[in-house]
């Protein structure tokens, strides 16, 4: 089968084609003919060697994001059959092979069926980052019908998908942007929900849009030195959740409105074999909400061919992009 590897980290030009054979299917595993992934910031910094710790065995093969149909199902896996057409995160890390190939192996708990509403490269764009959002609006937060979250970077992968799950939930949703561009691609949300950060310093939004009184819950998927922000912007008592909390901050902000700060890390079932039906039944619920028309991947416009991976990683890491870049396998 054709992969694209790398056999040591570094810039985007590691990526190497080279042809493997086709991995065995193993007890409680299936085997995908993998039709499209797509571009994780956790992609690039493995690639990059800023994770190099949870790296798959070398030769690599990146991206945990796939879509794409089963061509064998092993012992154990009852729940699936040749022919269907499935999506997950399910590799791309230490002990498991990623989705820059031909075929992916891929254990059966972290795969759903796909929604049947969209294609194979929309289902690619939306495991990660909808059970990261997921993890954190349900898991972290019990997120409620009427309650009030700001959700950082409403045009980002994770972003996106939080903005609409949040909003299916019930809950009032307001997020940050850098731009009128990005603002006009959340169709989804009232224009005067959609902040631009670059404009409005956060005291001035806190009190424009809470009377001051700051917002319920902040989902912070910038994180870093955001979170400072994200504690400026919430309410007493209230609860910031990030993706990204590899700083060194104060806290004091947090602790003068008697907060709390959770954290999610969606790759914890596939690193350490924990917990993974949790992923594959919130795929399920993702691809409910798809078909009922709640959540509709944002997919960037240029898409790329798998031998093309370095140019998707340039975009990604470029900062230029929005929503998802996606990658499809080539004829
Ligand atoms: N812990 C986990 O389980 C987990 C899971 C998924 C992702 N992550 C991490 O979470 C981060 C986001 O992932 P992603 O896939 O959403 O990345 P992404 O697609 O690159 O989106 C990031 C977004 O952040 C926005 N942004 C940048 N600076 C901002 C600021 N100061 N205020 C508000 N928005 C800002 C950008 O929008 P603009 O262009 O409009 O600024 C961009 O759309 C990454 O660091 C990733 O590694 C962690």
């Amino acid at each position: 089968m054709r992969t694209q590897i790398i056999t040591s980290f570094g810039g985007t030009d590691q990526f190497k084609p080279l042809e493997l054979p086709i991995p065995k299917v193993k007890p409680g595993y299936v085997l995908i003919k993998v039709a499209a992934t797509s571009v994780n910031p956790v992609d690039y910094k493995i690639r990059a060697g800023i994770y190099s710790g949870i790296a798959p065995e070398f030769p690599a093969i990146l991206h945990g994001d796939v879509a794409g149909t089963i061509t064998a199902v092993g012992e154990d896996a009852p729940q699936f059959k040749i022919g269907d057409e499935v999506y997950g995160c399910a590799g791309g890390v230490k002990g498991e092979q990623g989705a820059l190939s031909e075929y992916m192996l891929a254990d059966a708990r972290l795969i759903a069926i796909k929604p049947k509403s969209i294609t194979m490269q929309e289902a690619a764009a939306l495991p990660l980052v909808s059970i990261t959002a997921w993890e954190a609006l349900v898991d972290k937060l019990n997120l409620k019908p009427k309650q009030t979250i700001l959700i950082h970077g409403g045009s980002g992968g994770v972003g996106h998908i939080a903005v609409q799950l949040a909003l299916s939930l019930g809950a009032t949703v307001y997020t940050t942007v850098s731009s009128q561009e990005n603002a006009k691609r959340l169709s989804y949300l009232p224009a005067k929900q959609i902040i631009n950060y670059r404009e409005e310093s956060v005291d001035d939004y806190v009190n424009r849009v809470t009377g001051g009184k700051g917002f319920d819950f902040v989902f912070d998927t910038v994180g870093a030195k955001n979170l400072e922000t994200s504690f400026k912007a919430l309410a007493h008592y209230g609860t910031v959740v990030t993706t990204q909390a590899n700083v060194t901050i104060d806290l004091s902000q947090l602790h003068s409105r008697s907060g709390d700060l959770k954290t999610v890390l969606m790759l914890i079932p596939l690193l350490f074999n924990k917990n993974r039906e949790h992923h594959g039944k919130i795929l399920l619920e993702i691809a409910k909400k798809v078909d009922a028309g709640e959540i509709k991947p944002l997919i960037y416009p240029q898409s790329f061919s798998f031998a093309h991976v370095n140019e998707a990683h340039e975009l990604a890491e470029s900062g230029k992009a929005y929503g998802k870049i996606v990658l499809r396998q080539a004829d």
